[in-house]
């Protein structure tokens, strides 16, 4: 007797076949590993350095601390982004120690070497006391590429990664109708974890953890398979499109009363639940049609968005450590970071964005009510102190440090997947491509 089995869907368009390397347990806990990493992966990616939103004059600096390294992407006088390596030429220091600011010349605090925005030393004690003459003028800060997408600066520090654009792709052609270049930063908190970061990568590479970590979202989001569709692009890049506004088809949600959830999501576009008893399923729909109604008269211009992207979630997660998850009204940025030393370690990183609404004062983020202004709730804490991250985020994060323990056993041989999870296998696959086989 056969047993029916949900069959996970891959784009026929978009999907990568993959090896079957095991996933053993070193790439989570050895030092080797990490530096491995350290050398061979993050210098062959683009990183998303910060929001341009900060970046309006000429002087002004965001940083962007990133395991041992420390990045500052300065303004230009001519609109253009420069990002230097945070270090003096002089002797090394740290030049900017805060995450954001404006100055005209960038200082350091040791010996008081100042630097124009364009990275050009300007001023240096004792300038006659050099054998080669004084120094400035001729001397300039480490710069490494910046490009922007959208709201976003990125650096690298390759110069033989593709451009920016090229990189991303097919995320910005994706992603254009939602129009994020105007979408405004409320929320931007971190915190540090005791896991590796790429526990929290695994997680964000399959929806296989949805019904036990997320039971809560099954009513409003449809979780099941083979509803779920999932790319995969040659890049290493892959998304995943799930159904929103309808509930799971893991549990029959369709044949009784709408479930709450759904119920706020169809009251809040003026559609009586009630009249959807017994075909909760049609909700949807009545939701792009109702979005397509009052949509402009609320203030939200979704003219270029599909009826798919008006409902539905759509998950890009960016090899190999950024996930964009894209709603009509809200992108969240999620992201681990490695410990500057400790591979058991990482920096976890949630930012979302919102598009401006005329006349909206406040917002509803992941962490509660916020006044609609950039930065808003900006913050660091440490996982596990109390403080929210976001809701979703939280319990995603509650199973990071029993993960890794567990990775640490003797006992563990290494990762048995379901077909839905191909993408964390292909993940650690290019993984392995970067770090052993020096790609
Ligand atoms: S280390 Fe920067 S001025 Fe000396
Ligand atoms: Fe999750």
């Amino acid at each position: 007797m056969t047993v029916e089995q949900p069959i996970s869907r891959y784009s026929p368009e978009f999907d990568v076949a993959v090896r079957g390397d095991t996933i053993t347990a070193d790439r989570y806990i050895s030092k080797e590993w990490m530096e491995l990493e350290r050398d061979r992966l993050w210098p062959k990616v683009w990183h998303l350095g910060g929001v341009t939103a900060e970046l309006e004059e000429e002087g002004d600096f965001i940083r962007h601390n990133f395991g041992k390294e420390s990045v500052i992407m300065v303004k230009q006088a001519d609109g253009s982004i420069k990002a230097f390596y945070n270090s003096c030429p002089h002797r090394g220091n740290r030049l900017i120690l805060g995450d954001a600011g404006s100055t005209p010349r960038i200082t350091c605090g040791y010996h008081g070497w100042q630097f124009d925005p364009d990275g050009t030393l300007v001023h240096v004690q004792d300038p006659d006391d050099f054998a080669g003459g004084n120094p400035c003028g001729k001397t300039k800060l480490s710069e490494l590429r910046c490009e922007t997408w959208g709201p976003f600066v990125f650096w690298c520090m390759d110069d033989d990664v593709a451009p920016l654009h090229e990189w991303l792709s097919p995320f910005p052609e994706r992603l254009k109708g939602y129009k994020l270049e105007n979408w405004v930063r409320v929320l931007n908190v971190s915190a540090d974890a005791n896991f590796n970061w790429k526990i929290i990568r695994d997680n964000f590479n399959e929806s296989y953890h949805l019904p036990t970590i997320h039971p809560e979202l099954a009513t409003f989001i449809n979780d099941g398979l083979p509803t779920t569709l999932f790319e995969m692009y040659e890049s290493g890049h892959n998304a995943m499109w799930m159904i929103g506004h309808q509930a799971t088809t893991r549990k029959d949600y369709v044949s009784g009363d709408v479930p709450p959830g759904l119920y706020e999501a169809a009251e809040a576009w003026g559609i009586d639940p009630k009249e959807y008893r017994g075909r909760t399923n049609d909700i949807r729909e009545a939701v792009i049609k109702a979005k397509r109604e009052k949509g402009a008269e609320r203030g939200y211009d979704y003219s270029e968005m599909t009826d798919q992207q008006l409902v539905d979630y759509f998950h890009c997660t960016l090899f190999p450590n950024l996930t964009i998850t894209m709603s009509p009204e809200q992108c969240q940025i999620l992201r681990t970071e490695p410990h500057p030393t400790d591979p058991e370690k990482c920096v976890f990183q949630h930012w979302c964005l919102y598009p401006p609404v005329e006349g909206m004062t406040e917002i509803d983020t992941p962490v509660g009510r916020a006044p609609f202004r950039h930065d808003a709730i900006h913050r660091h804490s440490v996982y596990g102190d109390g403080v929210s991250v976001g809701y979703v985020a939280d319990q995603d994060l509650s199973i990071g440090t029993t993960q890794q323990q567990g990775l640490n056993s003797r006992g563990f041989k290494g990762c048995l997947l379901p077909g839905q999870e191909k993408r964390i296998q292909r993940f650690h696959e290019l993984l392995n491509d970067y770090v052993k086989g020096g790609a």
